[in-house]
């Protein structure tokens, strides 16, 4: 892993994710560290973003490296024309390790050819993101016990959200039978159906939330993401389309948690919030562990 780019959760082996929820878990005994001292981190966001750039940000903090960068392109020479080959070498001049999203999806697999410092994607459009995948593995395996032999409920937008699309990949080392809830429109796209299909993973697809939650190890909500829609009416017919409320944990199973990559708009009713099913925020907190171990492995510190 040592000066690898992180850019699909497919650049990892089974062995290699293992070892960073390994390492993310001495990480979440001990956050504070010296360890990052002298080493510079850069965070470009083109995109925005509250907990992937914000927990990146305290993870080096807390393990005593400086953070550089901009939260918004805008701010940048972006602005005044600037290809994004030429900012990644530039910024490669100035950190040890480039934390990039981007809105094109490519993209960061693109930087990680013409930079000299590893990149890590931080979400590049509908595609990819590998470390909200590996937080999610760590949340699930702290939960569960375990990450083989799941019932995984995904559920909302499944055409655009890259967190469940990076997940099904990783997951598929593990034996999960996934359950797909979601509207026509924003239904599980083919690509990664015939990815399952060839891999013998059984997965169904649903319409009707409530119904098919029964028996799930992992309940996955996800938000409608308005912004890679290209017509706003198409968004407006289907924003509001599941709305996960307390009554409807009732009969889960006790094991049962609900996961949430975040933010949330409309789809988890703040009534859940209390139960102890509900596992977004403690999932969100991962992410300071995992990240650590990700920079961590991929600058030589662990
Ligand atoms: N989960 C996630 O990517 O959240 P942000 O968009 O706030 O970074």
């Amino acid at each position: 892993m040592i000066n690898k780019s992180l850019i699909s959760i497919n650049d990892y082996t089974k062995e290699e994710y293992l070892e960073i929820l390994r390492v993310a878990a001495e990480f979440e005994k001990k956050p504070i560290q010296n360890i990052f001292e002298g080493r510079v981190v850069a965070t470009l966001f083109f995109e925005p973003s509250t907990r992937t750039r914000l927990s990146f940000e305290s993870a080096v903090n807390r393990l005593g490296g400086r953070i550089i960068g901009f939260t918004d392109a805008s701010s940048s020479s972006v602005k005044k024309g600037e290809s994004l080959k030429d900012t990644i070498l530039t910024v490669s001049n100035y950190s040890d390790l480039i934390v990039m999203r981007h809105p094109l999806e490519g993209s960061a697999r693109y930087a990680s050819e013409v930079a000299t410092v590893p990149i890590i994607n931080a979400g590049d459009g509908a595609n990819q993101h590998p470390t909200q995948c590996l937080l999610d593995l760590f949340s699930i395996q702290k939960t569960q016990g375990t990450l083989e032999n799941l019932k995984i409920s995904m559920v909302g937008d499944l055409k655009y959200g890259r967190t469940v699309h990076s997940l099904i990949m990783a997951m598929s080392h593990f034996n999960p039978t996934f359950n797909f809830i979601s509207p026509d429109e924003l239904k599980m796209p083919d690509e990664y159906k015939m990815f399952l299909d060839k891999k013998g993973i059984k997965y169904k697809e649903y319409s009707d939330l409530a119904g098919n939650i029964k028996d799930s190890d992992i309940l996955y909500m996800t938000r409608v993401q308005g912004e890679r829609f290209a017509d706003p009416l198409d968004y407006e017919k289907v924003k509001n389309v599941y709305i996960l409320k307390n009554r409807m944990l009732e009969k889960t199973k006790d094991n049962l948690k609900v996961l949430h990559p975040l933010p949330r708009v409309n789809e988890i009713n703040t009534d859940v919030d209390d139960n102890h099913k509900a596992y977004y925020f403690p999932q969100a907190l991962n992410g300071v562990y995992t990240r650590q171990a990700i920079m961590a492995k991929i600058l030589g510190l662990k």
